[in-house]
């Protein structure tokens, strides 16, 4: 059966670093009350000199994770482009995506699954795998979310966690009988939660998308959330998606060499540690010098926890796990091969 095999991996983070201090500048926070809450330290965010859009960013990791795969982005059977932050309404940023790297005919598709769009991604990549539909997949989860934040003090529990960034991973099919590659994912949507944390406006559902009367000012106009209801479904769905992969995976949790969460809160991902009585060195966090990237942070994690040598030896096996707007959560069980 073919086997859904990462080739190379790559990231993308616009070069102004925010820290939380400079965040004290222009809201009422702190360096103490964001660490604390958060493990958050700071982020990127693009600059007006570099604005672009997460396209773009998804642009350079792309070129990283192909070079280290090498292949060439003709080589590319079908790109899946995650986001929540195209670049504009539409088309899609994989399509536009897709022309940064020189292409005019490869399928491009754009997934809106926020926080878990590089788990929903991957699935995707691994069903047309399996299916024989293609042979080689480029995932990109890309964001620039500080263009369009509340950089006031109204917004200050969104504003303080979000980074803009990209990271890339090239997929490939591999004919092989042995258990590697993506052995298993768990999806979930409970759109019941979706007001807990979205951006309401523009909206194609109103008679005006751009209500007239609404400043541009208007909450609604930014991202809103309900924090301690997201923190406490995520404390609880995380381990329990865990145990349901690796039912499917036919796995325990002893056999995961390391644990790559979305990085949404590092407390989030402690307390899903402790609950699952990991040892803190099997639990990866980068969430201390990137915020929530979102559609990239999963993948940027990946990226990163090879480059440190935590993982990417044959035989390794690491648990992707996440939750985020929609809510979405999910989970999926990877063996380097
Ligand atoms: C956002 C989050 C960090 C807030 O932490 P929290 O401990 O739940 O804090 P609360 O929202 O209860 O707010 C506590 C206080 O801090 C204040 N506060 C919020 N943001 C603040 C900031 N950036 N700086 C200083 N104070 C802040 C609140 O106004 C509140 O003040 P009050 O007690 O006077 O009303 C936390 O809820 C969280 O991480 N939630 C999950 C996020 C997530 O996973 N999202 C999905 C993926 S995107």
């Amino acid at each position: 059966m073919k086997k859904s095999i990462i080739k190379g991996t790559g990231k993308f983070l616009p070069p102004h670093i925010v820290t939380n201090d400079d965040l004290k500048e222009i809201m009422d926070t702190s360096d103490e009350w964001i660490r604390q809450r958060t493990g958050i330290h700071q982020r990127h965010w693009i600059t007006e000199e570099d604005a672009c859009g997460s396209s773009d960013l998804g642009t350079e990791a792309a070129k990283m994770a192909l070079e280290a795969a090498g292949w060439a982005p003709e080589d590319l059977d079908f790109i899946i482009f995650a986001t929540l932050s195209p670049d504009i309404m539409f088309p899609g940023g994989g399509c536009l995506l897709a022309r940064n790297l020189g292409l005019n005919s490869t399928p491009a598709l754009d997934i809106r699954q926020q926080c878990t769009g590089f788990l929903y991604g991957m699935a995707t990549a691994d069903a047309y795998i399996k299916s024989g539909l293609a042979n080689k997949v480029l995932v990109v989860g890309a964001e620039v979310h500080s263009s369009g934040l509340d950089k006031s003090t109204r917004g200050r529990d969104v504003t303080v966690i979000f980074g803009d960034g990209a990271a890339a991973v090239c997929v490939e099919a591999s004919d092989t009988e042995e258990n590697v590659g993506l052995i298993a994912s768990a999806l979930h949507a409970d759109g019941n939660y979706a007001d807990s944390l979205m951006t309401e406006l523009p909206a194609s559902n109103l008679f005006k998308r751009m209500p007239e009367g609404v400043s541009l000012d208007d909450p609604r106009y930014f991202p809103v959330m309900d924090g301690p209801t997201i923190f406490k479904k995520a404390v609880r769905m995380l381990p329990q998606v865990t145990q349901e992969v690796l039912k499917k995976a036919g796995m325990d949790i002893g056999e995961i060499d390391l644990v790559i969460p979305h990085q949404a809160n590092k407390r989030i991902n402690q307390a899903f540690g402790q609950f699952l009585k990991l040892p803190e060195d099997k639990v990866f966090h980068n969430i201390q010098k990137y915020g929530n990237t979102t559609a990239a942070s999963i993948p940027l994690a990946l990226h990163e926890a090879i480059e440190e040598g935590r993982t990417g030896k044959p035989g390794d096996v690491v648990l992707f796990v996440g939750l985020g707007a929609g809510l979405t959560w999910g989970a999926s069980v990877y063996k380097f091969a």
